[in-house]
């Protein structure tokens, strides 16, 4: 199949481009390598991909409708990872996240729409979720985000089932759980913990630590994405994409320590408009209807990215 990754060049983007072309799929990759976090790193993804014959870099916006028309033509399926990431970003900035999240997104359903495009995957987030008062988070449960990112999130998850129920777009959203692995975006906790815990500086917890979520490693999301792939998912619905377990901060910080072998303490300072208090996934849907379950566990994935980090990025 001849597949267009939006966000290629992105953490999570690069392992899917990875492991499309490892199943011998053709990879075309629409990033335009924003420079929300150290572009060098989404250079660095990239080198790693373009060894392969079969995928193609497309320095590009995904608002770029001309461009996104263009890209679309002739291929088979669209996995849509690129956007303004970051809850709290979203808090000051929340035009971009609108613009590029659910602008963005409509764009490449339009593109998709007038080229027949078999198979629409849509990257949604836990952050849809918000402040729903029951846990875990099954996915028909109210939607109260509590971050602009999350609205932009849930404006576009919408325009993904009312795409496919107006016009047949076999279209699919999966909502993703705080991801973690090698390649991960700095900006997150673990990334930002296992740095300070590798350098034994005191690490930072917004807030009494108390807040809980769910950590999903990196594999399991793509062999989610190509479980929708494979199975040719494209009922428009979404559904979660989440290690089925949950920790509190304070444990977190705690495990990479210990895991580290670090003597860094903790520090509580203010808790971050836009953070939601808990996120917990119920995947028994994915269960039922992708065949997909987790695989990995808190331990066993720290494990590995803490590998990965003193490897790659110390
Ligand atoms: N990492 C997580 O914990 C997590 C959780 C839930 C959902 N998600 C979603 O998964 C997807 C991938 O996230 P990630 O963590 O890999 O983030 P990332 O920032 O590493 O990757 C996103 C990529 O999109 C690109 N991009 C941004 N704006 C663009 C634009 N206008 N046009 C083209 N490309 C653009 C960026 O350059 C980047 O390479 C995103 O849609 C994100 O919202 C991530």
């Amino acid at each position: 199949m001849r597949v267009l990754v939006t966000g290629g060049a992105g953490f999570i983007g690069s392992h899917t481009c990875e492991s499309l072309l490892e199943k011998g799929h053709e990879v075309v990759c629409l990033d335009n390598l924003d420079p929300y976090y150290d572009v060098s790193i989404k250079k660095r993804n990239l080198d790693l991909l373009e060894s392969h014959d079969r995928f193609e870099f497309v320095e590009g916006d995904v608002r770029n409708a001309e461009l996104v028309s263009k890209l679309v033509r002739g291929v088979d399926a669209v996995n849509h990872q690129a956007a303004q990431a970051g809850v709290r970003i979203s808090v000051e900035n929340p035009m971009k996240p609108h613009s590029v999240n659910t602008e963005g997104t409509l764009n490449l359903l339009e593109a998709a729409r007038e080229n027949n495009v078999k198979h629409f995957l849509f990257s949604s987030s836990s952050s849809v979720y918000g402040g729903a008062p029951n846990l875990p988070f099954e996915e028909n449960a109210v939607k109260i985000p509590v971050s602009p990112y999350g609205v932009s999130k849930l404006a576009a998850e919408n325009y993904v089932r009312i795409y496919n129920e107006l016009h047949e777009l076999p279209t699919v959203s999966l909502r993703y759980f705080t991801v973690y692995g090698p390649r991960m975006r700095p900006d997150l906790a673990i990334s930002i913990f296992t740095e300070r815990a590798l350098k034994g500086k005191e690490i930072e917890i917004f807030g009494d630590g108390k807040q809980t979520r769910d950590f999903t490693y990196i594999n399991d999301i793509v062999r989610a994405q190509n479980e929708c792939l494979e199975k040719g998912m494209g009922d428009g619905k979404a559904y979660n994409v989440g290690s089925g377990e949950r920790v509190t901060v304070n444990e977190l910080a705690e495990k990479i320590i210990e895991q580290v072998d670090s003597g860094s303490g903790l520090k509580h300072t203010d808790p971050r408009k836009g953070d939601a208090r808990h996120t917990w996934a119920d995947t028994s849907k994915a269960e039922e209807k992708l065949g997909w379950k987790p695989r990995y566990g808190l331990e066993e994935g720290l494990e590995k990215f803490i590998d990965w980090y003193r490897e790659e990025r110390l």
